[in-house]
């Protein structure tokens, strides 16, 4: 194992396994205007499967990716291939019904086996392994919470088991099984088919930053550098799907954020991947690495904007996994960004019936491999007008009273909470006691002012003021980033966009 990688404590700096495990190809920046089928904004899982499956069908397709492919909620997964995707099908069955959580459930095993397929007949070497998924608890409200799940299974006729042991040497009071699921390493998976769709003739560009897409009816996909992509149809996969006037989506999604540790340990690993219902949750697989086996530690998710002290998140995971397993190295650490619906189903499909030409997948929670690939499968039959029983569950534009109201009213009222918090918190804090590398919030001249001190003492002072709606960005020490509670925008520490809604980076003071 290299030896940058290796401390004894916590590497100093954030890097994915995924990521710094593969060769990812890249690709120029658009630079003239392009007339297409299909343009594809976003180039992560959702955006790459949806073009390959797109091209294949025959279509002109061109991906366009604001930054580098694979380097978003793609490349930070924990990549388990499953339809366990927690505490979900008593929750479905209870706020819509059995036949809309057994879609969801037959959604997510068509996805798997059209992920396994591809790997077989394409001979993908991507560390594809069949695995048991375990829920488990150890509390006596998780326990009464899995009871609720197991009933759940067996009225949608889920194969699995409920047991009160597991392969893994953790304390568990219940356990609910989930047999025959799946990993991954989806970087490998995804690079092979980024190599077929250069064949099939799939346009790629990175560092090329959608800005809006005009005339519903015939999209035209507008860029940061004034090109301008004619297209039939948009697929926005872009996470939060960036024509949210028309969407009004930052009502009806919100960010969370969670961590991943990748730790050495001398225990061999038992098979299976994990996932506690309790909290904080814990989620754990392995992955082989070279001749040993990495331990994946997962969990400690928060709203983002809203995690505290950040770094203390990777310390919890990192005392988690040295207290159970011995854990002896921490070789990689991470932590992504995921979008939940008020209901829980992801919202994917046409914006509207009036706006039909302008797609959207997005809110996968914390679970986009397999509803990732779910979501290309059916953007590429919504497009080719081929029938497909999910479009009206997923469908954005649907809404359900019993399932939308209360999740409705509560996070806008957070959200607007966030907003007037924001502009009233006062700062005791100074310039001079900020230390190099780090970032903290000043008054200055009264305003609220994010300071950022690089290594080498040079300052840079950004107006806090999130540029999609207002709220007040807080600094996220492990990832050097600036977040914003409200709707998840995130910006580097020198205020450039990082990850929507936000389009504009944050305003610039005046830098020391
Ligand atoms: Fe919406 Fe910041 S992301 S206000």
């Amino acid at each position: 194992m290299e030896g940058k990688k290796t401390d004894s404590n916590m590497p100093p700096y954030t890097e994915s396994f995924w990521r710094d495990t593969v060769q990812i190809p890249s690709f120029s920046r658009l630079d003239r205007d392009l007339e297409v089928d299909v343009g594809i904004i976003g180039g992560g899982i959702t955006g790459i499967i949806s073009a390959y499956l797109l091209a294949k069908e025959g279509y002109a397709v061109t991906l366009l990716e604001a930054g580098s492919l694979l380097n978003g909620t793609t490349g930070h997964t924990t990549a388990k291939v499953t339809a366990q995707h927690g505490l979900i099908y008593h929750e479905l069955i209870e706020r819509f019904n059995p036949t809309t959580a057994s879609a969801y459930y037959q959604f997510n095993l068509a996805a798997m086996e059209w992920i396994k397929q591809i790997i077989e007949q394409k001979q993908i070497v991507c560390d594809f392994s069949e695995e048991d998924a375990y829920l488990f608890t150890n509390s006596e409200g998780g326990v009464n919470s899995l009871i609720e799940e197991k009933n759940a299974y067996k009225q949608l006729g889920i194969d699995h088991d409920y047991i009160e042991e597991v392969p893994i040497d953790i304390p568990v009071e219940a356990a609910l099984r989930m047999n025959k699921q799946y990993q991954f390493h989806p970087l490998k998976f995804l690079t092979r088919l980024l190599e077929d769709m250069e064949s099939l003739g799939v346009q790629i560009y990175e560092n090329t930053m959608a800005i809006g897409v005009e005339d519903p009816q015939n999209p035209v996909i507008q860029t940061k550098e004034g090109h301008q992509v004619l297209c039939q149809k948009v697929v926005e996969a872009s996470h939060f799907p960036f024509t949210d006037a028309r969407g009004g989506f930052s009502t009806r999604l919100y960010p969370e954020r969670s961590y991943v540790t990748a730790v050495r340990t001398k225990q061999p690993y038992p098979g299976g991947m994990y996932a506690s219902v309790d909290t904080p949750m814990r989620s754990i697989r392995a992955v082989p690495y070279q001749d040993e086996t990495l331990w994946l530690i997962g969990g400690e998710s928060h709203k983002t904007g809203k995690g505290g002290e950040t770094e203390a998140h990777y310390k919890a995971l990192i005392d988690y996994a040295r207290e159970h397993f011995s854990a002896e190295e921490v070789s990689y650490r991470w932590s992504s960004q995921d979008l939940t619906t008020l209901d829980k189903l992801p919202y994917i499909g046409p914006l509207s019936d009036r706006q039909s030409n302008i797609l959207v997948a997005t809110g996968f929670r914390k679970w986009g491999m397999t509803l990732a690939a779910g979501a290309a499968k059916l953007i590429t039959d919504i497009i080719s007008g081929k029938k497909n029983r999910f479009q009206k569950i997923f469908a954005p534009n649907r809404f359900h009273p019993k399932a939308h109201l209360k999740a409705f009213a509560k996070f806008n009222a957070d959200s607007a909470k966030e907003l007037v918090k924001g502009k009233m918190e006062g700062s005791s804090n100074t310039i001079e006691n900020i230390p190099p590398s780090q970032a903290g919030i000043v008054r200055v001249e009264g305003q609220r002012t994010g300071v950022y001190r690089e290594e080498n003492g040079t300052l840079h002072l950004i107006d806090t003021t999130c540029t999609h709606m207002g709220c007040e960005v807080n600094w996220n020490q492990a990832e050097k980033t600036w977040d914003c509670p409200c709707h998840g925008s995130r910006f580097s520490a020198t205020g450039e966009v990082l990850e929507g809604p936000a389009k504009m980076p944050l305003k610039q003071k005046d830098n020391r």
